[in-house]
């Protein structure tokens, strides 16, 4: 026990910037307390004493602000950043090495059942607020941006952003939306009737300036009178500019 409460430590002393020693991380980093307290809870919920389990996380959310459901399965190493407004459903799972900030839910839709919460890799980091719901996974060494609600599978090293989140990276390359149809949006549909509409315009201006081309015209009359020229056998060319 005492050794993972060492390899906690390390971790925050490797992640965070602010933490300056071993003592102040043990003292003052509540998302450290609520990963410990979630232990002892998880390990009373596999016995069968459901209801101490769910009384000891209360207990933890009480004080450190940190809402474990003693059912999650919680990774080695997992670091809660500023502990606050953290939300971590029953069938969760959270692999090793895992970054959360303050206000990250791994929550439910409130549609399913059975295994109804997220599955985060190795090596994920979530910023503050985002909201991770379904039982979708998100792939090792991914990134999901502050603020963003993740609702569908992400690759592993990638970087999500937005509500709903979509791919702004993978795997070191920029990933930019350049089809209407990728975007998932409540409103992609309008965008997609947008972006139609301005492909038919594009369109029809572009016929419109294909007339009024200068001396259009001409230069047609011209390409043809070479084409008649060019079907002749036998004609002595008087110079093309007279
Ligand atoms: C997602 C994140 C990790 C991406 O960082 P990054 O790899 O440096 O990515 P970039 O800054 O190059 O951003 C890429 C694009 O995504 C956008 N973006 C980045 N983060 C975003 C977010 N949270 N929400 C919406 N869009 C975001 C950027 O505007 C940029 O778009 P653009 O190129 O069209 O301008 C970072 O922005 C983030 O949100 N970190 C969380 C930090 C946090 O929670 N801190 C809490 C401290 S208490």
């Amino acid at each position: 026990m005492f050794e993972r409460v060492r390899e906690d430590v390390q971790s925050v002393m490797e992640r965070d910037p602010a933490a300056r020693s071993r003592l102040e991380i043990l003292l003052c980093y509540p998302g450290l307390w609520a990963v410990w307290i979630h232990r002892v809870s998880h390990r009373l919920w596999r016995m069968g004493f459901r209801l101490l389990a769910r009384l000891l996380s209360q207990l933890g959310r009480f004080l450190t602000g940190v809402d474990i459901h003693p059912g999650a399965l919680l990774g080695r190493r997992l670091f809660i950043d500023h502990a606050t407004g953290v939300v971590i459903g029953e069938t969760a799972i959270v692999g090793s090495n895992v970054t959360l900030y303050q206000g990250v839910t791994l929550g439910g839709t409130g549609k399913g059942h059975g295994k109804r919460h997220p599955t985060l890799c190795d090596g994920v980091f979530v910023g503050n607020n985002a909201n991770v719901l379904g039982n979708i996974t998100v792939g090792e060494n991914s990134r999901v941006g502050a603020g963003s609600v993740v609702l569908t599978d992400v690759p592993p090293n990638s970087t999500v952003v937005g509500v709903p989140a979509h791919i702004v990276y993978r795997n070191g390359q920029r990933v930019l939306i350049t089809d209407p149809h990728d975007v998932k949006d409540p409103l992609s549909d309008a965008l997609i009737a947008l972006s139609a509409r301005v492909e038919e315009l594009e369109e029809k201006l572009g016929a419109h300036v294909r007339r009024v081309e200068p001396f259009a015209t001409e230069e047609a009359e011209r390409v043809a009178y070479r084409e008649e020229l060019d079907k002749l056998t036998e004609y002595v060319s008087m110079g093309e500019g007279i």
